[in-house]
Order: C-alpha cells, then structure tokens, then sequence
C-alpha cells in the first residue's frame, strides 16, 4: 500500500463515516428503490478506477449523497478526476477512508488484491466486503482478511460503465440479508444485479455475462463487414447493426416469448431469414456457442486458481 500525508492525499477533510442517511432521493427508480436499502450506509472504495467510478457516479445520480462515499486511491490524477466529478473524499491514507466504513467495495485489480486484503484486514474486521475484482474467490478473499465471512463476491461486465450492466452476486453465509440487499443496491446503481446461490456459478456468469460483451461485439463487427461487403457505407451498415442488436434485446427483454419464439416469428418459410439461418445452422452456431462460453468457464476456473496463490502478481496473467 502507497500512502502519502494527509495534506497532500485527500481531497476533503477527515470526518467520520455517517451512519444515518441525509438528503436521499424519493424512490422513484429502479436504482433509487435499491439505493433506499442502503438505511443510511456509507461506502468506502478501495481502488478508485473505471469500475469504481462508474458505480460512485451511478450511486450519486440514484441520490446518494457525497459525503456517504468514500475512495482509497493510490494515483493522486485518479483522486483529482473522483473528487471534481463526484465530489466525495479520495484518499490515499487508509485510516482516512476505512475507519469506521460499514461497508467497503474491493476495486483494485485482482492481481493486486491479496497484497491489498492483507495489509488492510485489520481496519476492515467489521465491515460489510463486497468485491468486484474478476475471478478472486471468497475462501481466498477470507483467508486474505484474516478469516472475515462477511464477504460478497460479485461479477459485473462492462456495460456497467453506461449503467447497462448485469452482475451476478454471491455471498458467503456470514452475509446478513441486510448486507445481501446493500450489494444488491450497490450493482442496481449501474444495472441488475443476480444472485447465485453456489460461488462455483459465478464461472458460469464469468463465461456468459462477464465475457459476454465481447461476444457481442464480435457479431456486431461481422454484421458490419458483412454490410459493407454487401455495399453499403461503413456508417449506414454500423447503425443497422448496432440498432438491430439493440432493438432485438428490447424485445426479447420486453417480450413474454422466448428468444426461440421471437427467431421463428420472422423466420418466414422460404424467405431471406430463413436463407439465412440455414447457413448459421451448417455452421452449427449454437454448437459453437457452447464450445466457447465452456472455454471460458474452464478459463475462469484456472484464473481462480491462479489469482488465489499468494504471489499472484508474479503469475497472473489478464483474464
Ligand atoms: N472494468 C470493467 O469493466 C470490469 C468488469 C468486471 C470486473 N471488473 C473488476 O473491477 C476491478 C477494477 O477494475 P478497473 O477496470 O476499475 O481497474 P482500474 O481502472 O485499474 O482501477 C483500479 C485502481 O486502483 C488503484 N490501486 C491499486 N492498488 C491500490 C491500493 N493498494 N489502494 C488503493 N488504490 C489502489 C489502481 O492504481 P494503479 O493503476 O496504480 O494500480 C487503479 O487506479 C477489477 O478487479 C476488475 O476485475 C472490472
């Protein structure tokens, strides 16, 4: 842990963590209703980067006030950038940002993370830990904290960063339902949140939501070259993928059908759909669907072996 003075560190002066909530928002969102679950908590983040941000900015947009947000953050531009967007405290001294923190977010990369539990486990004994770090299990979360079982272990994806991401939430048994609806609320500021009940069945969100952007962005940049290869300009071929894709989740997402049901609807026998899905199907799209999401999974599983040995830094390699 780098930590420099007080003076040179922190971007608001050190007050104790509020216990009892100020100026929340009338719950009238999704995320607003979620936040309401907070009951007067303040939240400490350890690691103020994209992720971080991105939940601090969708916890303030819900009402949260500034002063119940708190960021450990060792790059002195990244405390700039939180306190001038966010205006809550950013500070690289421990003690300044943990003490007394009913709940704290672990947001550092997960090959930093046991470095960073150790040498915080004593300020943290008491609260609520929920991280977002890819990968990391709970049994090493704990075994890093001196044995804490408080601890939700949660997977996000990068539509987070525009608040469309979907997380998939697990706790160890430790975690009251109070602590089960903070983590809750935490994800809703930047999308849904499911839980599992099982930590093995974050591999499976690992290889279907977590890396699932990416997969879509693979069929988006294909349906692009497949139009440009069809004559049409590079931006017109964009905005029809890219509204097609959206589109279709909207009405899958807003649709009492399944998925299989909304494809044959504009499967009309013998026409251009059809044609075409003729050639996904020689193609056996879903056979290789499977094959790669299980790919992933078994990657996720070798990732959690590799991110629970105690020098994972000197091992890991980016998920
Ligand atoms: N980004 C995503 O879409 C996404 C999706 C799913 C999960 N996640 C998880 O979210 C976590 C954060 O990802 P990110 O993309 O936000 O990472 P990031 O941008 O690198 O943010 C982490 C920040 O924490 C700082 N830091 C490192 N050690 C610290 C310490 N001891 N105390 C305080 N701050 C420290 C880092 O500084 P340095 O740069 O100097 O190390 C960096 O500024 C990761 O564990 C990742 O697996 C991210």
């Amino acid at each position: 842990m780098t930590s420099a003075t007080p003076a040179e560190s922190s971007t608001h002066p050190a007050a104790p963590h509020p216990a009892a909530p100020q100026r929340d928002a009338t719950p009238d969102s999704p995320a607003q209703s979620a936040l309401a679950q907070l009951a007067g908590q303040s939240i400490a983040f350890v690691g103020g980067g994209n992720m971080a941000a991105a939940l601090i900015g969708g916890l303030r947009d819900a009402g949260l006030p500034a002063e119940r947000i708190r960021v450990l953050e060792i790059q002195p531009a990244t405390r700039q950038d939180l306190q001038a967007r966010f205006g809550v405290l950013a500070s690289a001294e421990p003690a300044e940002v943990l003490s007394g923190a009913p709940v704290v977010v672990l947001a550092v990369k997960p090959q930093q993370l046991g470095v960073v539990c150790r040498s915080l486990a004593a300020r943290v004994r008491d609260s609520l830990i929920i991280s977002i770090a890819a990968g990391v299990r709970t049994a090493d979360l704990a075994r890093w904290l001196d044995g804490h079982d408080r601890i939700v272990r949660a997977m996000p994806n990068t539509p987070a960063l525009v608040r469309s991401g979907v997380t998939g939430l697990y706790a160890l048994a430790g975690v009251e339902a109070s602590g089960r609806a903070v983590a809750t609320a935490l994800m809703a500021a930047v999308g849904t949140a499911v839980w599992v009940e099982q930590e093995v069945a974050l591999d499976g969100v690992t290889a279907i939501s977590g890396s699932g952007p990416a997969y879509v962005f693979h069929f988006l940049e294909g349906l692009i070259a497949a139009g440009e290869a069809l004559g049409l300009e590079a931006a017109t071929a964009r905005q029809l993928a890219l509204e097609t894709v959206l589109g279709s989740a909207r009405l899958a997402a807003s649709s009492a059908d399944t998925p299989a049901v909304l494809r044959v609807r504009v499967t009309s026998p013998g026409g251009t759909t059809q044609a075409a899905m003729e050639q996904f199907t020689a193609g056996d799209l879903t056979g290789l669907i499977a094959r790669a999401t299980a790919a992933a999974a078994r990657r996720a599983v070798e990732l959690g072996d590799l991110l629970g040995i105690d020098d994972a830094s000197a091992t890991h390699r980016k998920p």
